[in-house]
């Protein structure tokens, strides 16, 4: 069985080909050199860079499988196309989601549509055998666009048990990274800084007792999360800090990067292990861009070293980040359940 999946919700335009579970190739226009020159994604610019890369794209994944054939032969051989449908910024959704069901009305292929949510929790999937993960599990799926805790009975019953009240954590790291001139997306800029400045002040920070950032847990036993207060303790730091010197250093930079990662790696971390106590299952999965980020991974893997525990992420950076492959695993597993 033969799946083409498409993605093209935000600023990625993604395709890949399946073998029923098996990822054949995946290709991935990405647009971010495009949206760092204006700090963010600009939903007209992004739908016009589909329109662009939406064919190339799907050509060079088509012919990497089948080089010598053409593309009107191959689409003949595809049982099943998905593409994600919601949620998404409007004209980005709109050419993956006109180019499949053109494809689907013209050859009378099977149509999958898919929830991009689900989708990032699906990544998981990828290259990994159903049998690896085991159920009941909570998930934390955390990017630029959601933040949310799902309780996961099995592959196909979900419940939402915590969400965000304001931004999700991947805004806070764009906004903070665009806070102190940094290019869009922030959350891999910051990590970077964050390292820097582990790396070369390692003795400072065993040293300091304090936060320079505040933790938002809201209420500590809830699964829900707010950055809002923390973006504000951030914009307040920098701005005192440029009254004083009249702009940041490179040092600014790396401690304020460093501090504001752990104000919300902790409180992302806690909540994930927390809603596994609550929920009384042994297992524990993460997922979305923020998921990239490997001070999380490293955090929640710390809480859990004593524990029996067991915790699932995606196996490649790529599966963290929006990609056609997470649109094409679910829709192999919806296609399973009939
Ligand atoms: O899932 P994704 O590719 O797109 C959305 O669905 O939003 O996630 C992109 C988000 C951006 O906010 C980006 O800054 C964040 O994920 N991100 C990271 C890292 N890599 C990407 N955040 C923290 N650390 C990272 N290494
Ligand atoms: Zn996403």
């Amino acid at each position: 069985m033969l799946i083409l999946a498409i993605e093209t919700s935000c600023d990625d335009t993604s395709v890949a080909l399946f073998e029923n579970d098996n990822l054949l190739f995946m290709d991935t226009a990405s647009q971010i050199k495009i949206h760092a020159k204006t700090g963010g994604v600009i939903p007209e610019i992004a739908a016009r860079e589909h329109a662009n890369n939406i064919f190339k794209v799907l050509d060079k994944v088509l012919k990497n499988h089948y080089p010598n054939e053409e593309n009107l032969t191959i689409f003949k051989k595809i049982n099943y196309i998905a593409v994600t449908t919601n949620p998404g910024l409007i004209p980005s959704l709109l050419t993956g989601i006109t180019v499949a069901k053109t494809i689907s009305k013209t050859l009378n292929i099977p149509l999958i549509e898919i929830n991009h949510i689900e989708a990032h929790i699906f990544s998981n999937f990828i290259e990994r055998k159903k049998e690896d993960i085991t159920f009941p599990l909570t998930c934390l799926t955390v990017s630029g666009g959601h933040n949310e805790i799902y309780y996961m009975k099995n592959m196909y019953e979900f419940e939402k048990i915590g969400g965000t009240q304001d931004d999700s954590a991947g805004e806070a790291f764009d906004k903070v990274a665009k806070m102190m001139g940094l290019t869009y997306p922030g959350g891999p800029i910051i990590s970077d800084l964050a390292d820097q400045y582990i790396n070369s002040h390692k003795e400072e920070k065993k040293s300091k007792n304090y936060n320079l950032f505040p933790r938002s847990w809201l209420d500590k036993e809830k699964l829900d999360f707010s950055f809002s207060g923390l973006k504000s303790s951030v914009k307040r730091e920098i701005d005192k800090r440029i009254e004083k010197n009249g702009s940041l250093t490179d040092l600014d930079r790396q401690e304020i990067s460093y501090e504001f990662q752990e104000a919300t790696i902790e409180v992302l971390g806690t909540k994930l292990v927390n809603s596994s106590f609550k929920y009384k299952t042994k297992n524990i999965m993460l997922a979305g861009g923020v998921s990239a980020n490997n001070r999380l991974k490293e955090f929640i893997k710390s809480l859990i070293i004593n524990s029996d525990i067991n915790f699932i992420y995606p196996i490649k950076n790529i599966y963290s980040m929006d990609n056609a492959a997470m649109v094409g695993i679910n829709a192999y597993y919806k296609i399973q359940k009939n």
